[in-house]
């Protein structure tokens, strides 16, 4: 038994209808935690920092400080005592929480040359192992209350691993795999899982303030860059919709029964899991190619004789 694993706790009585929003600051997130606490859910809005965002969530779902439906709490992924902390707070507050939505994350755009091997190492620190903990630690709680739901939101990049964002493709791909085997795991004790692929939405993450941006706009690279730049600016424009759609969708998908759901929020999201359950591999990599404008196969060989 690890030496951190924890069955001995005691756990208040749960609210029902009590969700837990990771990156509920911004974004999805915020659109969510809004969403929910005006549909009546008890909403713990995890956060890397509770100001300003907290006092943001309260102005816009009008609940007062002491309102018991909205808690705030600290909750930065990459720090194991924080998410600890998280823990103790939320089964503090509510008992075991019916939901868990993992939504905080982070992205980064660049090949995988250009990318530093530390952000790699951060993307899957943020994305993957500090949820991991996170739901080590609420799982002995939600398995005594019998019923819950994990929500993992995931992306296209997921479905399909797309150039000049690797690690973000990577954590998403390896984010739905531990869904699954999760699922398996857990829906005997009456606990389902939920992965939402997430289309286009309109927060900071599609835009370059909100990613890691390492491209070499210069290197062996920049044809790549020139056109993906050009073209995926104007195909984020034309997907990018409300972050509330999403806040709808999530909303939706925590009233599943289902021991194990995948679905996609957003019609871009729906297309591309089609076309990659119908489609050879090797014309889904021609077609993303295509649309990318990346050069076909050998186009950028230096001319040798060979
Ligand atoms: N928007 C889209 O088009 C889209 C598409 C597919 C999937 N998604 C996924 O949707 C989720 C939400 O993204 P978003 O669009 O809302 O992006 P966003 O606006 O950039 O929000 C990201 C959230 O994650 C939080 N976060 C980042 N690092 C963290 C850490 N170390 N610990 C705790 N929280 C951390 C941020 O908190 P701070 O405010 O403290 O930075 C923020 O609340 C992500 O998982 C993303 O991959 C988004």
């Amino acid at each position: 038994m690890p030496a951190d694993y924890r069955d001995d706790l005691t756990i208040p009585a749960p609210v029902t209808r009590s969700v837990v929003i990771t990156g509920a600051s911004r974004g999805l997130g915020f659109a969510s935690a809004r969403r929910l606490y005006r549909e009546g859910w008890t909403v713990i809005a995890a956060m890397r920092s509770l100001d300003p965002g907290l006092d943001e969530l309260r102005r816009a779902t009008g609940a007062a400080n002491n309102d018991d439906r909205l808690i705030g709490v600290q909750l930065d992924l990459t720090d194991r005592a924080s998410i600890d902390a998280a823990a103790e707070a939320i089964i503090a507050a509510v008992g075991a929480p019916y939901g868990l939505v993992h939504n905080a994350g982070i992205s980064a755009a660049g090949m995988v040359e250009e990318t530093p091997i530390d952000l790699w190492e951060r993307m899957f620190t943020t994305n993957i192992f500090g949820p991991v903990a996170l739901t080590r630690a609420l799982l002995p709680s939600m398995r005594a209350a019998g019923r819950g739901r994990i929500v993992l939101v995931s992306s296209e990049s997921g479905v399909r691993g797309m150039p000049a964002t690797a690690p973000y493709s990577a954590v998403k791909g390896a984010l739905e795999r531990w869904g699954e085997s999760m699922a398996g795991e857990v829906s005997p004790f009456g606990i389902g899982v939920t992965i939402l692929v997430a289309g286009t939405y309109d927060t900071e993450i599609i835009t370059d303030a909100g990613t890691t941006d390492s491209r070499d706009l210069t290197g062996p690279y920049a044809r790549h860059h020139r056109t993906m730049d050009k073209r995926g600016r104007y195909a984020m424009k034309l997907a990018a919709r409300s972050p509330d759609r999403f806040a709808a969708g999530l909303a939706k998908a925590l009233d599943a029964n289902a021991p194990f759901v995948r679905r996609p929020v957003g019609p871009d999201a729906r297309m591309l899991l089609l076309a990659n359950k119908i489609m050879p591999s090797v014309v889904m990599h021609h077609m993303i190619r295509a649309m990318m404008g990346i050069p076909r196969f050998g186009a950028l060989r230096d001319n040798r004789s060979d």
